[in-house]
């Protein structure tokens, strides 16, 4: 546990055009600890110490983009946003450097050294310049435990704007593409908690309305629906007052204001994944 308790050593760090304080120890070499700042490519995820090395290196780095392939975009909203897939065994340096990154921001979270086994799903914000990394999550290529996402990450600037859950349908969708049932891998962080059970909360309400008012559901049945691990389903739905027990039954709640009252309760509900837009098949 000792890991846990270090003090962060890089204050901040500049990502293309953004500074941001970091919030905890990250293992970097030595010779990039203690210190106020570092400059990070948001294309490649290089990082450097000096600004000037930092500017070297943009003028000779040819990517605009993650160094993976774009499996989703969604042109629609106000931001251009899109997705890209990094094979943590082919772009073993660019998922090296991008989890150095992202452990600035992750508590206790386990971090793997060796990135061969995981996918990660870019997330990116597009203009005229190049597609902008703002979060990302990590996921098993072959994962023995039902695990459909194993670490996620929304940039601090860039928190709070329904991005997570966005990653998070995403991750979902993946699964149902896959058609396997998923869950994250724990433990969770507060606010990776937070986000899920309010994701799954909103989920599972949407299916509930997706069905008839007196439609017999259960856990395995809505589970088979949303691609939400039963357990987690149970969690939901016990944390968010949507079951009461009487006379040793448990009875979902079903009725539509109730269900409308609890989801907006639950937050907003993040910017939507377009299904239609994902060019993915699973891999092998
Ligand atoms: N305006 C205001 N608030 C909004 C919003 C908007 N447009 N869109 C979403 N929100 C709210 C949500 O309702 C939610 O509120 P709540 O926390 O009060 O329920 C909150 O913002 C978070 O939702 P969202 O914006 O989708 O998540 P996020 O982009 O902030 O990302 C994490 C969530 C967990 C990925 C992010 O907090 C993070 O990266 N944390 C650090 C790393 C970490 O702990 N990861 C999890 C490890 S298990
Ligand atoms: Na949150």
């Amino acid at each position: 546990h000792l890991e846990h308790t270090k003090f962060k050593t890089v204050e901040s760090v500049r990502l293309g055009k953004n500074d941001m304080e970091s919030w905890y120890y990250s293992p970097f070499p030595l010779n990039y600890q203690n210190v106020e700042k570092l400059y990070f490519c948001e294309y490649c995820m290089n990082f450097y110490i000096l600004e000037s090395e930092m500017q070297r290196h943009q003028k000779a780095c040819i990517l605009r983009s993650p160094p993976g392939d774009e499996i989703y975009r969604d042109d629609t909203g106000p931001i251009s946003i899109s997705m890209y897939e990094v094979d943590g065994k082919k772009n073993s340096v660019y998922a090296e450097n991008l989890s150095y990154f992202s452990k600035l921001f992750l508590d206790h979270k386990n971090l793997y050294w060796n990135m061969d086994p995981f996918l990660f799903y870019i997330l990116c914000e597009n203009d005229d310049e190049g597609s902008h990394i703002v979060g990302y999550f990590s996921k098993d290529k072959d994962s023995k435990d039902n695990y459909n996402l194993s670490c996620i990450l929304i940039f601090p600037l860039h928190q709070r704007k329904g991005y997570g859950k966005f990653l998070i349908s995403f991750s979902y969708e993946l699964s149902s593409i896959e058609d396997k049932v998923g869950t994250p891998e724990r433990p969770l962080s507060d606010l990776g908690r937070k986000s899920y059970l309010s994701w799954w909360c909103q989920r599972i309400i949407q299916y509930i309305e997706s069905k008839p008012e007196d439609y017999s559901f259960s856990v395995e049945e809505i589970s088979r629906g949303t691609y939400i691990l039963e357990k987690d389903i149970l969690y939901t739905l016990e944390q968010k007052g949507l079951v009461k027990y009487q006379g040793g039954n448990s009875i979902l709640l079903t009725d539509r204001n109730y269900l409308k009252k609890v989801f907006k309760e639950a937050g907003h509900p993040g910017i939507p994944v377009i299904r239609d837009n994902i060019h993915w098949i699973p891999y092998k």
